[in-house]
């Protein structure tokens, strides 16, 4: 880790805290150091994002490699950058393949799974008492060629479908403990996506409910999720997704949460109402999860963010924390990935990135410290474990 770095305000100052908050946190009972592959600077430990979380609360980040991955300059994150898995086993109780559990990435051929990576990560997980986030199986985007071209009719595309589902649950039955089973599948306007969505335009709306029964059949024991963006506000994205939850609760279908992604901008403010929003899906009985957050900025010329903007940028990190912290059942709150190098930002919103929490030498932004200092400030209220 890079200790002493001085850039984006107080990492010494707030190095040496934790330094301290370690000493309390960072022990087991019988006085022994834990598992934990925590940094050490100087021979002291540091107390990473998942030692300060609060008892009942994983803190995720995504696991950089395939999608726009493929096409950089660099190795791939998860399998060549060492200092990068490192601080990935550290700082994060939970783990999201950013895209290896993708159609796209699974299935490059019809009758062909490519398990290795997703593999892989699952492994690494458990080394490292990690949960892991399976994402996503039925969504409009990141679907092979083969599959979106495909001439199939109905019946053969829903046993694609389901045969998909069966294999890919089934494969990590136990060991990936909550499903993005359906993606996206609402715009902005709140209108199912008919069109886009290869699954909804083909096999109907009612293939939703299906994807879930078959995912339930597959581990019966994992927890299945709706998820999507623009969803962290009531509007009517979000109502849309309550008014269908509700809906398939009513008709004994096994969904188990909602997942608000939590990809931000600061030139739009903060969302609002997203605890109230979170809790009217608490009150339908499921789990609710910040799955994806970042938050990106429009950067000027020389591509470096101000120091307004990365506290504004800490500011909408410590809000919607701060919004889950405070709903029950809000028990998962995952970054989509570290550092800025790896972010999708600045290859998807052109002007745009400075979207994650740690420099590309992986030393703390504010939006770090900013969740740091909310997470240990939650573990001081109500306890840790
Ligand atoms: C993004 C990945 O980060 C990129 O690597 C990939 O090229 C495109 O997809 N919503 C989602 C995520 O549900 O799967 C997307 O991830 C970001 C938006």
């Amino acid at each position: 880790m890079a200790a002493g770095r001085t850039r984006g305000g107080r990492w010494v100052a707030s190095l040496l805290l934790v330094v301290l908050a370690a000493a309390c946190t960072a022990a087991t009972s019988d006085g022994t150091a834990d598992d934990d592959p925590v940094p050490e600077t100087d021979g002291e430990e540091v107390a990473m994002l998942r030692d300060v979380a609060p008892e009942g609360l994983l803190v995720g980040s995504a696991v950089a490699g395939g999608g726009h991955h493929r096409d950089q300059s660099y190795p791939d994150p998860f399998t060549a950058d060492d200092a990068y898995r490192d601080r990935l086993a550290a700082e994060f109780s939970s783990l999201t393949p950013e895209n290896q559990l993708k159609w796209e990435f699974l299935r490059p051929s019809p009758d062909e799974f490519v398990f290795g990576p997703a593999d892989a990560i699952v492994d690494f997980a458990e080394q490292h008492g990690q949960a892991v986030r399976g994402h996503a199986l039925l969504w409009h985007n990141q679907n092979p060629d083969w599959l979106e071209q495909a001439d199939l009719g109905a019946d053969e595309l829903r046993g694609l479908l389901r045969d998909h589902i069966a294999t890919v649950v089934g494969r990590y039955a136990g060991r990936i403990h909550q499903w993005d089973v359906a993606n996206e599948i609402f715009d902005d306007r709140g209108e199912l996506r008919l069109e886009d969505n290869l699954w909804l335009r083909e096999l109907g709306p009612d293939v939703v409910a299906d994807a879930f029964r078959w995912a339930h059949e597959a581990d019966p024991g994992a927890e299945l999720f709706l998820n999507d963006y623009n969803a962290e506000s009531i509007n009517v994205k979000s109502s849309a997704y309550l008014d269908l939850i509700r809906e398939l609760l009513a008709d004994g279908v096994p969904v188990h949460g909602f997942g608000v992604q939590g990809h931000l901008g600061i030139q739009w403010g903060f969302p609002g109402d997203v605890e109230a929003n979170l809790r009217r899906f608490d009150g339908l009985g499921i789990a609710t999860a910040v799955t994806e957050l970042d938050v990106r900025m429009v950067l000027g010329e020389g591509g470096e963010p101000t120091d307004e903007q990365l506290a504004r940028q800490a500011d909408d990190h410590r809000r919607l924390l701060e919004a889950c912290l405070a709903v029950d059942g809000c028990r998962s709150f995952t970054v989509w990935g570290f550092p800025d190098r790896y972010s999708w930002v600045p290859h998807f919103f052109p002007e745009e990135g400075a979207a994650t929490i740690l420099w590309d030498d992986l030393a703390a932004k504010p939006a770090y410290e900013a969740l740091h200092d909310t997470l240990s400030a939650a573990r001081a209220k109500t306890g840790g474990p």
